[in-house]
């Protein structure tokens, strides 16, 4: 948008930019800069406008922008025009992605150059590879405590090693995810050294108090993340004789966003990791990014400001990279991390679907889809040009925050019902197979979190051990049931590494002292490739899942009704084990895909025609798209056995 002020100052700013940016050329780049400036000025005044060198801080900002634009690689700026003209292409159903630790997938960087025909084996075709930036060796929060924003840690390798895995999977169409962990650094990060040490320069990038008064006030209402090993939001830090604020642990300082230093940098950083190849970047733990005494210090809405304008100087300089919002908060909250707007996503095009985890995982816990129907029939429509990543297990624990009242309607009391299954999925409950552990528990609140690994959530540790092929069987199916979810359900769906070869709990990390007292490790292992080999070899349980899920993937691919264009419509069943949706392609009228699932252990029934119009298929022709079978019908009366999913439709594939 033309607007006086914020263009005249855009003179102002082009007029002062350095000779040698000015005589380059950026013919991309104004025009991108021309059509975003009035939103970045406007943001960025929100933010910052009170202050005396706003203007000064608006030439650096645009000086950052264009001097990563010229660093941009000629590919880079090739890729980000293609997608330009393909805008809605992650929307496709085309991808699958993996989330992978490197150290414990691959060993090292190198190692995972080699392991790129394994995700093309699978089907995988982004892959997410979780923070390898410096950090400290113990104190490092899996890597989300980074002292160097711009090298590679030096135990997975190099930052020419990780250029070349980047190049190496564009070669094979395969998406790189990186993370930028934007809401704190390390207590070792250079910036945190200087405060330290007294420079009030770097002081001012984090929240430093000389005493308790301010951060008291702070905690009245703030929430604790890690009650049980970080309690309180705040560090006293020795050295400085002031407290720091601490969200996460108590070497993860938090980042000062009202200084708009900070804002640059991080933008800075945002931008030279998509130079380096990122085509996706997960922004971590965005609903923290700002702060506020007498709130929760979450979903403030600044944080979406500072969201928005990330986004809008990363489309001047970078616009084919995407961002993945990291807010595993309430389900109203998540969505506006799309940023609120009528067609496209103003923030971050991804965000994580937690609430969709999480309801999976009551529907396991009790058979029945009642909690996992309502909860996503209260989740508003997502924008059109914007996406979910749809999965069952990540490198954290799983957290219960899906809505009272959605809880309530379904017929159950809030407590005592996440109580149930933080109880069954820790295996206290009789009759749960499941071997998870209680995470994060807070004894003032009762909050608690679960953590393990897919297989031995849904039992199949407990299985092998026994030795029960029926439970075996059990767990498989639901591991392919789960994950038949969230193929279908519309976003890109993202494994976990390890879990399409059913790895069950690691319990090494208590031999760990810098591992010990965090019980996410047990499900974030080292990968096992000789078991790994298993998959190859007919009737075991590696082959079962991964052969189940390669197939999965592969028929995912072909069907254009799961793409994601708000094209899902839930239908009500009036048999509440079943959740059951229809798909429909935006591009052909009447090429529809029913999706039922059934989290019973008894078969269930789904009588067609009371689904009305909406399910009108000639049944003598349905099939199921996975198995390619015809399902078990009586009449009009679909028979879905335990712990089993359809794809069905009248139609063969294209
Ligand atoms: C994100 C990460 C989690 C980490 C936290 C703090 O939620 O996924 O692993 O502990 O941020 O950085």
């Amino acid at each position: 948008m033309y607007e006086q002020i914020s263009h005249s100052l855009l003179n102002q700013i082009l007029d002062q930019l350095t000779p040698e940016i000015r005589k380059c050329d950026l013919r991309h780049f104004y025009t991108r800069l021309g059509a975003n400036f009035y939103a970045i000025h406007s943001l960025f005044s929100q933010l910052y406008g009170e202050r005396d060198d706003f203007k000064q801080q608006m030439l650096r900002l645009v000086e950052v922008m264009a001097r990563q634009y010229l660093q941009r690689d000629e590919v880079l700026k090739e890729v980000d025009i293609a997608r330009e003209k393909h805008h809605n292409w992650f929307l496709s159903q085309e991808w699958v992605g993996m989330a992978l630790y490197t150290d414990g997938f691959a060993g090292d960087l190198q190692g995972l150059s080699s392991k790129a025909s394994y995700f093309q084996e699978l089907g995988v075709n982004m892959v997410h590879v979780m923070p390898i930036l410096k950090c400290p060796e113990g104190a490092s929060d899996g890597g989300y405590a980074v002292s160097d924003f711009r090298d590679v840690d030096a135990r997975v390798g190099t930052l020419e090693q990780l250029r070349t895995v980047a190049g190496a999977l564009r070669k094979r169409n395969i998406l790189l995810t990186l993370d930028v962990v934007v809401n704190h650094t390390s207590d070792e990060h250079e910036w945190a050294r200087r405060a330290r040490a007294g420079e009030q320069t770097y002081q001012d990038y984090y929240y430093i108090f000389d005493n308790r008064d301010v951060p008291d006030m702070f905690e009245e209402t703030m929430p604790e993340i890690f009650p049980e090993t970080a309690p309180g939001n705040f560090t006293y830090d020795e050295a400085m004789g002031k407290w720091v604020m601490t969200v996460f642990n108590h070497y993860q300082w938090d980042l000062n966003y009202s200084n708009p230093t900070v804002f640059i940098e991080m933008l800075d950083i945002i931008l030279f990791w998509a130079n380096q190849g990122a085509d996706i970047i997960r922004l971590d733990a965005v609903a923290f990014l700002w702060k506020k005494i007498a709130t929760t210090c979450q979903n403030e809405r600044e944080a979406h400001l500072i969201l928005q304008l990330m986004k809008d100087c990363c489309q001047v300089t970078a616009p084919g990279v995407l961002f993945i919002a990291e807010a595993i908060v309430a389900p109203v909250e998540i969505i506006k991390y799309f940023g609120e707007d009528a067609v496209i996503a103003k923030e971050c095009e991804i965000a994580y679907n937690a609430t969709f985890m999480a309801l999976l995982w009551d529907a396991v816990a009790t058979k029945n889809a009642r909690l996992l129907d309502q909860g996503i029939r209260s989740l508003p429509d997502k924008l059109n040009r914007a996406t979910w990543l749809n999965y069952v297990r990540c490198h954290d624990d799983i957290g219960l925050g899906f809505d009272d009242a959605d809880i309530v309607q379904a017929g159950y009391d809030p407590y005592p019902h996440r109580r149930f299954l933080v109880d069954w999925f820790t295996g206290q409950y009789a009759d749960s197979p499941a071997r998870g552990k209680p995470f994060g528990v807070n004894e003032k609140t009762g909050d608690a979190r679960i953590s393990g690994s897919l297989a031995s959530l849904v039992g199949l540790e407990s299985a092998m051990e026994s030795g029960d092929p029926v439970a075996i069987q059990r767990s498989i199916d639901l591991i392919l049931l789960m994950n038949s979810l969230i193929m279908s359900f519309g976003g890109i769906p993202l494994l976990y590494y390890g879990d399409e070869v059913g790895t069950v709990n690691d319990y090494d990390y208590i031999n760990d002292a810098s591992k010990a007292n965090d019980n996410r490790w047990m499900h974030r292992p080292r990968f096992d490739w000789e078991l790994a080999e298993l998959r190859h070899k007919h009737g075991t349980v590696q082959q079962k899942i991964f052969t189940g899920l390669q197939k999965m993937i592969a028929i995912r691919k072909t069907i254009s009704a799961f793409a994601d264009y708000n094209n899902r419509e839930l239908l009500d069943t009036g048999n509440p084990h079943l959740f059951t949706f229809m798909r429909s392609n935006p591009f052909k009228h009447g090429d529809e895909v029913l999706v039922v699932a059934n989290f019973d252990s008894s078969p269930q029934s789904l009588t067609l025609s009371d689904l009305g119009p909406r399910a009108r298929f000639d049944y003598s022709q349905l099939r199921d798209l996975y198995s390619g079978e015809s399902p078990r019908m009586f009449k009009d009366q679909l028979v879905i056995p335990p712990y089993r999913f359809y794809w069905l439709s009248d139609k063969e594939l294209p």
